[in-house]
């Protein structure tokens, strides 16, 4: 059993398309383990992309997930289950969605833009020691349905808003 981050980018959540990548997901017959709406910061951004830093796309790619082009939304899910890392990579096809398989999910809904950044429709780990980082990047141990990863308690006060 494998968790995997997946995030519904700005560009399909624009585009209407959250439906039809969940029903394309339900293909894997994995578990939503997690799921939320999400604007993501420049700090999430960055932190997501670190590895990228270094390539020409980086800054467009920050404002790409941030949705400065788009609504400025992402939906974030964790899906689990057996093989769901490759399952999900393989239902969402390659990350250049010139090169996706035309039935796979960036395939029928991605694009090229003129800048040359992959508006690919959805994020999928790569592997497992990518999902772990960014799981726990995106979401916190009581936004899982189950422990995937070990906890400990944290007495921490932080500020945090109430409902008024
Ligand atoms: S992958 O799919 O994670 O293995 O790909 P990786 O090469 O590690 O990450 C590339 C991410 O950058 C996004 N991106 C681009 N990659 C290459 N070339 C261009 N022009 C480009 N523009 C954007 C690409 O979509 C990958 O992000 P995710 O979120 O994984 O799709």
């Amino acid at each position: 059993m494998d968790a995997t981050l997946v995030l519904f980018k700005p560009d399909g959540i624009t585009k209407s398309l959250t439906g039809n990548i969940l029903t394309e997901l339900s293909e894997a017959r994995l578990e939503i383990a997690a799921c939320k709406c999400v604007r993501v910061s420049k700090e999430l951004a960055e932190e997501h992309y670190k590895s990228l830093k270094n390539e020409s796309f980086y800054n467009e790619l920050i404002k790409y997930i941030m949705g400065e082009y788009h609504k400025k939304k992402v939906l974030a899910f964790v899906y689990w289950g057996d093989d769901a890392l490759r399952k999900v990579r393989e239902l969402a096809g390659a990350t250049n969605p010139e090169e996706a398989e035309a039935d796979s999910i960036r395939g029928k809904y991605g694009r090229i833009t003129t800048r040359g950044i992959f508006e690919n429709v959805i994020h999928a780990s790569s592997d497992a020691k990518e999902a772990e980082r960014e799981i726990k990047l995106w979401f916190e141990p009581d936004e899982i349905i189950f422990d995937i990863y070990p906890t400990k308690e944290d007495e921490a006060t932080v500020k945090k808003r109430a409902w008024a």
